[in-house]
């Protein structure tokens, strides 16, 4: 496994906000897929979405997520939230660093995402149906692909920072010992 933080987990679940305080702290560099994407293809995730659709989009987060692999150390990685759902995904993540899965409540993400027009997923009639259906058909997904799963509901930044840092320090350890006894 390589040293790189990577967050998953739902729309709103403050992937971006904590990845961006935890390199702070670390000193690692700060990589979003969503932004990455946007930057490469010169367009709003939606566009991207409304001119060739999901599928279109999904591809560009498993090449870029293939690259990532490749090229990436000392980074916190913050994934779009349906990222990990395809099974190659899943398995280049959890070698790609430390995965960590950050889980929220159906009513912080509503309450976060009140408004919101740049999420292609939610922008339909029963946005609060729409999450639910999601988060329960991907909520076992993120766990399965996760290293550790954080329940971010009743915590502060810094209570879930520090959260991560100390499995991820556990097992960056572990990953030295392994690398000493091969
Ligand atoms: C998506 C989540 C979004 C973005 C796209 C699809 C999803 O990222 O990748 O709108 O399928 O959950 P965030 O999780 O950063 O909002």
């Amino acid at each position: 496994m390589k040293d790189n933080i990577i967050l998953i987990g739902f729309m709103g679940c403050g992937k971006t906000s904590i990845g961006t305080r935890l390199s702070k702290k670390l000193s690692f560099s700060f990589l979003d897929t969503d932004e990455e994407i946007e930057k490469r293809e010169g367009r709003k995730i939606k566009e991207i979405f409304a001119g060739e659709g999901e599928a279109c989009f999904r591809q560009m987060e498993t090449n870029l997520t293939r690259e990532l692999l490749e090229r990436t150390e000392k980074t916190v990685i913050s994934t779009g939230g349906g990222l990990p759902l395809k099974e190659e995904n899943g398995r280049l993540l959890q070698k790609l660093g430390f995965v960590v899965y950050l889980d929220v409540e159906k009513e912080t993400v509503l309450r976060r995402l009140e408004g919101d027009k740049t999420r292609p997923l939610l922008n339909g009639p029963d946005k609060e149906k729409k999450v639910e259906e999601l988060l329960t058909f991907r909520r076992p997904v993120y766990e399965y692909t996760a290293h550790i799963c954080v329940d971010t509901s009743q915590k502060s930044f810094d209570e879930i920072m520090d959260c991560i840092l100390r499995n991820y320090e556990i097992m960056m350890a572990r990953e030295k010992e392994k690398k000493e006894d091969e």
